[in-house]
């Protein structure tokens, strides 16, 4: 019997979000496209006709302003965080079918095509609206593009719309002396003509469509309560300079980058479609039968249970049959902090760790829920190596050498046919955990199982049976029977570990095969055991935690992992009194060769002169800080960098970038003085 036939096939369209092609993919992004890929490998594994498709999120402010402060065009810019978050994905094993851009044609004219049915349906508006415009800059300012003192607390360098320090919300109106981030100007209040998208036209609609199933019941309630309050009609509209697609008849107005972003699942299909010969109407045709899911963070659940939905069914497009969120990532129980070194990149990860092992712990700790996710670098170390190495790899290499030595290679018969069949059945359970996303259920099934697994050779004891003469046949069946549970419990693993996956495959010179996994390997030659996993190392850990503290990565933009820097740990007044703050002058200020990112400055502190290297290039020329004063930690040892001996640090703050402000103490400070 195979459990092939039990299984019509099923034709499935699946995407993760798209990331901000505007900075690297760190591990709160991870959670998300790793859940992604072993939901759609699980399918393809059960020869469902299931495709995964995303692309980079091209479009908008951001990223035009990082182009410009790299003095290279949007295009190149976006190409270039294409082409690192392609590598960075292939890295953690993630299997796209295609990976594209929403700066495509596809995409133009998949926008163009649904704001044309929009407005042929009556759905959308126009507008003047108010807002903060940058005078030198000539561009209108989103709230976090304008800074300026919290009108609470009086913090300075408060986003437009709410203060980090004492958490209040405002109006950009009300900030003190209000500033463009870009710019420095003044912002004054200029109107200008908006398009908008008639959200409050659907909310019946969206009434029934958000609680038919579609949506996890935590995220059903919540919008819920977005319904029960009211929707607002949703500005789709951004004015020119922006980086995107121009509206139709509306020359100057650019589609806010909101709207083509989702568009962009369907325009990566489209573009696998015409590659492959996929029929792309079969898919969101408005009365498909096949399905559409959508894999995100729940930070972003509104664009897609709200405004995506509406669009589509407006537009005359299938909706999405179901939309998953999942919650954000903590290192250690924390916010990912660059202080802690717990901002950790995907790059940086790769680096010192092999991803599978990353792949297993989520795996171990996901469900269906829209629950935050804790990476605890001890409990993931710990959990690698006792399930992983020490319960499964272990049941291959414990067997496979007797094969290899005493039986040339090959299997015998599987005698142990209960325990085997109790393995086969679990597959049924297990299935149903991946299929609903609990994969930690799943994991913990497929470790019980190991278990049985390595009970079944402990209490078998090879070893011993080896030693006794006449015994050949019992030891050849042990070894077979092990091997087989191994085969079994490989294939379970397989949509997690794919690589394991291939190499066990290549062990066992047999496929990995879900739906025909009753066939049991038997009287079948094995290549020798190759160490299938190592061991995790702390040390290995802590090297990945030092270099994530030395990277200064520019803004990453929204993510599915909260990115503002928390409050650092507590510590005590005298740690505090420790540090020796001085005002500094800056009496020269230097580029220094080869270093992009720094410059050299001589510091005039009273008592003499110090060299200082600062990271702070992107925000200052050399002319801007000549004459400034600013305020040092005086007494930080001397480091010995590339460049020369820093001898000291100047104080700072901000995101990176351009968003770096050197601190200033008020008027009056002198040279030397100690700041208390
Ligand atoms: O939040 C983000 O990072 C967005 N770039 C996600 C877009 S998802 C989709 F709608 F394109
Ligand atoms: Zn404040």
């Amino acid at each position: 019997m195979t459990q092939a036939s039990a299984f019509p096939q099923r034709d499935i369209l699946v995407t993760s979000a798209l990331p901000y092609a505007n900075g690297p993919v760190h591990l709160g992004h991870l959670l998300e496209y790793i859940q992604t890929d072993i939901w759609v490998r699980y399918q393809k594994l059960r020869g469902h006709n299931c495709f995964y498709v995303c692309a980079d999120d091209a479009h908008g402010t951001a990223i035009m302003l990082r182009a410009e402060r790299e003095g290279i065009s949007s295009e190149a810019l976006i190409e270039r965080i294409k082409s690192e978050h392609q590598q960075d994905f292939a890295g953690f094993h993630i299997r796209f079918d295609n990976y594209y851009s929403t700066h495509s044609e596809e995409n133009r004219y998949f926008s163009e095509y649904i704001y044309r049915q929009l407005q042929d349906n009556n759905h959308i508006a126009t507008r003047k609206i108010t807002q903060a415009y940058d005078p030198e800059k000539n561009m209108f300012l989103a709230d976090r593009f304008i800074k300026g003192t919290c009108p609470k607390c009086k913090s300075e360098d408060q986003y437009g719309d709410n203060c980090e320090v004492c958490g209040a919300t405002y109006t950009p109106a009300e900030l003190i002396n209000p500033r463009s981030a870009v710019s420095g100007a003044t912002p004054v209040e200029k109107e200008s003509e908006h398009y908008f998208f008639r959200l409050p036209e659907f909310a019946d609609f969206l009434q029934s469509w958000t609680r038919s199933g579609t949506l996890q019941p935590q995220v059903a309630n919540k919008l819920a309560e977005w319904l029960d309050a009211g929707l607002q009609e949703w500005d789709i509209s951004r004015d020119a300079p922006y980086f995107g697609f121009e509206i139709p008849d509306a020359p100057g107005k650019y589609f806010y980058v909101w709207l083509d972003a989702p568009i962009g699942y369907l325009a990566s299909f489209k573009n696998l479609c015409d590659r492959e010969g996929i029929e792309f109407e079969h898919f969101w045709k408005a009365d498909s039968p096949a399905e559409v899911y959508h894999f995100i963070g729940k930070d972003i659940i509104n664009f897609h249970a709200l405004f995506w939905p509406s669009m589509l069914h407006s537009a005359g497009f299938r909706t999405p049959t179901a939309v998953w969120a999942h919650g954000f990532v903590t290192v250690n129980g924390k916010k990912m902090s660059k202080s802690r070194g717990t901002f950790i990149m995907a790059r940086t990860y790769l680096d010192h760790l092999n991803p599978e092992y990353l792949r297993y712990y989520f795996a171990a700790k996901l469900t269906g829920s829209v629950d935050d996710m804790d990476l605890n670098l001890e409990d993931f170390a710990l959990r690698v190596n006792s399930d992983l190495v020490g319960k499964v790899v272990n049941i291959a290499s414990r067997s496979a050498g007797f094969i290899t030595k005493r039986f040339n290679g090959e299997l015998g018969s599987v005698t142990e046919t209960a325990t085997l069949q109790t393995f086969v059945d679990a597959g049924e359970e297990i299935a149903d955990f991946y299929e609903s996303r609990e994969f930690g259920r799943a994991m913990r099934r497929i470790m019980e199982l190991a278990d049985i697994a390595n009970q079944y050779v402990n209490d078998q004891q090879p070893w011993v049976i080896a030693r006794q003469e006449g015994q050949e046949a019992e030891l050849q069946a042990i070894c077979t029977n092990a091997i087989n549970m191994f085969r079994l419990l490989m294939t379970y693993l397989s949509p997690v570990l794919p690589e394991t996956a291939l190499a066990s495959e290549a062990f066992l010179g047999a496929t990995l095969d879900w739906n025909h996994r009753d066939q049991r390997l038997e009287n079948h030659p094995i290549n020798p055991f190759k160490p299938l996993m190592n061991r995790v190392d702390m040390s290995q850990i802590d090297k990945m935690l030092d270099a994530s503290k030395e990277e200064m990565p520019a803004a990453s933009g929204a993510a599915p992992a909260a990115n503002i820097e928390p409050i650092a740990d507590e510590i005590s007044f005298d740690e505090f009194a420790r540090v020796d703050l001085r005002v500094a002058e800056i009496v020269k200020a230097e580029y220094v060769e080869g270093a992009d990112k720094l410059l050299r400055l001589t510091l005039n502190i009273g008592a003499g002169e110090r060299n200082v290297f600062a990271g702070i290039r992107s925000a200052y020329t050399p002319d801007q800080l000549k004459g400034r004063m600013t305020v040092m930690v005086g007494n930080l040892k001397p480091r010995k960098m590339k460049f020369g001996l820093s001898e000291g640090m100047i104080l700072a703050a901000g995101p990176g970038g351009k968003d770096i402000f050197i601190l200033s103490p008020d008027s009056g400070a002198t040279p030397g003085m100690r700041v208390m």
